[in-house]
């Protein structure tokens, strides 16, 4: 099939490079030229383990093209996907929906023929509505389907989570676009993903939906590790031990610093808006966006403590600062909050990040980049492990543990406490 994907972000450019690797020929489309010249050149603007190799891979045996061009483009097609970004508005925390709406406007003057218009974006429900709407100004409803098909995939996993998904879901109001879409995922389904073929507004609902489920597991599990910590309990054993119930499910259940990314905040605050929108007062959500607002602070004080209230002057070394392991993506990162705080409290930190330095802290005063793991933790006081790198996991303490001052602050409980107290240093995690 002919599809064009509007929008070279994470999720357009993923799901592009994918679906050319399925043996579907794609054009990735951006406003952006410079964007789309190195990709051209095989210059991938994020980092996504395996995407440059596909990416190289199907450009070279013409799958998969890259334009500026969106009306061409879209002209050549028979699916467009509409994959453009939808940030959170700063004046009532609702979904900026102007890039969606503004492609639908596009994608109408070009509509030649057929045309399901996919909406990937993640949006409110009713959102497809409105884009038929704009395109139902310019085209006949017989020429066009808009469908609502969400994406689930994880920075660092996107490519895996996009060939062996959980599941496929595909919101359409017509039978004829749910025939077409269910046979471009002929190939996932054949290899065992589940697919549900529903309407268009629950599409878009189960989407935010699994979103705030899933920071509402992580937020429920972060504050059972607050408890654990005042009572003796090791977070991960709970984990465990909930998590063997099949009802509950062990996965997500990882306590640590806040949650962030490019999806969790933004979504939240969405479907709140929305369901705001609707007269529905979605409580429980509320609690967790403020129980994972305040986190840091509550990290930061565990910190103080820990640093018996002296910060100033204080080596400490931070490794990783994204907001999880295998991107590069610094959106939302407790780390935003942690290291400018230790700044401010004069301490002097060096940090280490596999994906490099980060223009976030640039300008930040005794806040240094470090080229290596060894760089950075060396002479250190303290060493917070923010997040979860295997690079990290195999560190020597052994070599550092002349320092018997030397404390590590574990917030992804990747190492055994016994093990680092062994050494004779001191250990914290969390909820242990
Ligand atoms: C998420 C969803 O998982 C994905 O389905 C959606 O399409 C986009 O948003 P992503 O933001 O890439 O994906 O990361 P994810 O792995 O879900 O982690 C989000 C945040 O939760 C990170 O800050 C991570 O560190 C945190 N997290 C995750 C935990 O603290 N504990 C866990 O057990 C899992």
């Amino acid at each position: 099939m002919k599809l064009c994907m509007i929008g070279t972000g994470y999720v357009g450019l993923v799901s592009g490079v994918c679906f050319s690797d399925l043996g579907n020929d794609v054009i990735c489309v951006d406003k952006d030229i410079n964007k789309i010249t190195n990709l051209k050149k095989g210059i991938i603007p994020i980092y996504e383990p395996g995407l440059e190799e596909l990416v190289l891979k199907n450009y070279k045996n013409k799958r998969l093209n890259f334009s500026t061009n969106l009306k061409e483009s879209v002209k050549k097609s028979d699916i467009i996907f509409i994959c453009v970004g939808t940030p959170t508005k700063k004046k009532n925390n609702s979904a900026d929906l102007s890039q969606v709406y503004s492609a639908g406007y596009e994608i109408s003057k070009s509509i030649n023929k057929y045309k399901i218009i996919i909406n990937k974006s993640t949006v409110p429900v009713s959102t497809g509505d409105e884009i038929e709407k704009i395109i139902s100004k310019k085209v006949k409803k017989k020429y066009f389907s808009v469908v609502s098909n969400p994406e689930f995939l994880r920075e660092g996993e996107a490519i895996r989570d996009f060939i062996y998904p959980d599941r496929v879901v595909v919101g359409s109001n017509d039978s004829k676009s749910k025939k077409i879409i269910k046979n471009l995922y002929s190939p996932l389904i054949s290899k065992g993903a589940n697919y549900l073929s529903t309407s268009r507004r629950a599409a878009e609902l189960i989407k935010y939906a699994s979103n705030a489920f899933l920071a509402t597991k992580i937020t429920f599990i972060n504050e059972i590790a607050n408890l654990c910590e005042k009572t003796g309990i090791d977070v991960e054993d709970i984990s465990i031990g909930i998590g063997l119930d099949k009802r509950i499910g062990g996965r997500f259940l990882r306590a640590g610093p806040a949650y962030g990314g490019s999806c969790f905040p933004k979504d939240t605050k969405a479907i709140v808006s929305t369901a705001d929108k609707f007269k529905t007062n979605l409580s429980l959500i509320k609690s967790v966006i403020k129980s994972n607002n305040i986190r840091s602070n509550l990290l930061l004080k565990r910190l103080s403590l820990i640093m018996k209230n002296k910060i100033k002057n204080k080596k400490i070394s931070f490794l990783g600062v994204t907001f999880k392991a295998n991107t590069d993506d610094m959106r939302d990162s407790s780390s935003l909050k942690l290291i400018p705080y230790l700044s401010r409290k004069g301490a002097n930190i060096r940090y280490y990040d596999p994906t490099g330095l980060k223009k976030e802290f640039k300008n930040l005063k005794n806040v240094k980049f470090s080229n290596s793991i060894h760089e950075s933790i060396k002479d250190s006081d303290l060493i917070i492990i923010h997040t979860e790198w295997n690079d990290f996991k195999s560190i020597n303490f052994k070599k550092y543990s002349k320092n018997k001052k030397l404390i590590i602050y574990d917030m992804r409980n990747i190492f055994s406490p016994n093990k680092i107290k062994n050494l004779g240093l001191k250990y914290y995690g969390i909820g242990r």
